[in-house]
């Protein structure tokens, strides 16, 4: 059985007054959901962290550095991020590969710090509407997964999110056989690299534009085990219905 997840990626919103949301997320879950995440931006992850003890819902970070320690002015540590009580983080997400020149290598190398830190990272991967129109989608996939992921993945250190770079906060979703292509891409890809225990234990996540209104019609799709959901997390009563939408699926 895989572990079903819904993480929210709050992003760059947010400062200790939207912590209140955490409460009334907890208040909507019940207790044998799906795993619930919390990705706040870093200055919130202590106090969220200790909010959400005893919540069910776990924090997770949205980047940490690719070097263990030292002379790296404003950023953060796999290690200092688990010292707040995360236990999850977003690396190689498609805004942090952009704005900050991120290659799958660098993403690589934070997966490997995430990991040696005692981190579960969601790993991103995604095409842009170029690559979506060239027809070039699985190959962009293929290689992003080859070059990102470090070896040895398991379901304890690692979930995999796809998200179309188009998809991401404009409100256009892939169709459902997108979807499923690249979704059941994702996971041969990962049996050929881990093998297919391994492949088929690792939850992969689908994001971009994931609403109340469309999360049960996404997760019909059978290699999708959950969703990375940015705007829709911001406020528990957007999020609780996709929460219930993937428990129910
Ligand atoms: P969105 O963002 O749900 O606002 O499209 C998703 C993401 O960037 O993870």
């Amino acid at each position: 059985m895989r572990r079903k997840l819904a993480a929210g990626n709050w992003k760059m919103n947010g400062t200790a007054a939207a912590l209140a949301e955490l409460d009334t997320l907890a208040a909507a879950l019940s207790g044998d959901g799906p795993q619930v995440v919390i990705c706040p931006p870093a200055p919130l992850l202590y106090r969220a962290a200790e909010k959400a003890k005893g919540t069910g819902i776990a924090i997770g970070a949205q980047d940490c550095h690719m070097q263990e320690a030292g002379a790296f002015t404003g950023d953060i540590s796999a290690a200092m991020i688990a010292d707040t009580g995360a236990r999850f983080v977003i690396v190689g997400h498609s805004e942090r590969r952009d704005a900050h020149e991120e290659s799958n290598r660098d993403v690589r190398a934070k997966a490997q710090r995430a990991w040696d830190a005692g981190l579960t990272a969601i790993i991103c991967i995604g095409e842009a509407l170029d690559d979506r129109e060239a027809d070039n989608t699985l190959d962009i996939i293929a290689g992003q997964l080859a070059g990102s992921l470090p070896d040895h993945a398991t379901a304890d250190t690692t979930v995999i999110a796809y998200e179309p770079i188009w998809a991401i906060g404009t409100g256009k979703v892939p169709t459902l056989a997108q979807i499923v292509e690249v979704h059941d891409f994702i996971r041969a890809e990962l049996s050929h690299r881990l093998g297919a225990e391994a492949a088929e234990s690792i939850t992969l996540l689908y994001g971009g534009s994931v609403k109340p209104e469309n999360a049960a019609e996404i997760f019909r799709a059978e290699n999708v085990d959950g969703a990375l959901v940015g705007g829709a997390s911001l406020k528990a009563a957007d999020f609780a219905p996709i929460i219930d939408a993937l428990a129910a699926s």
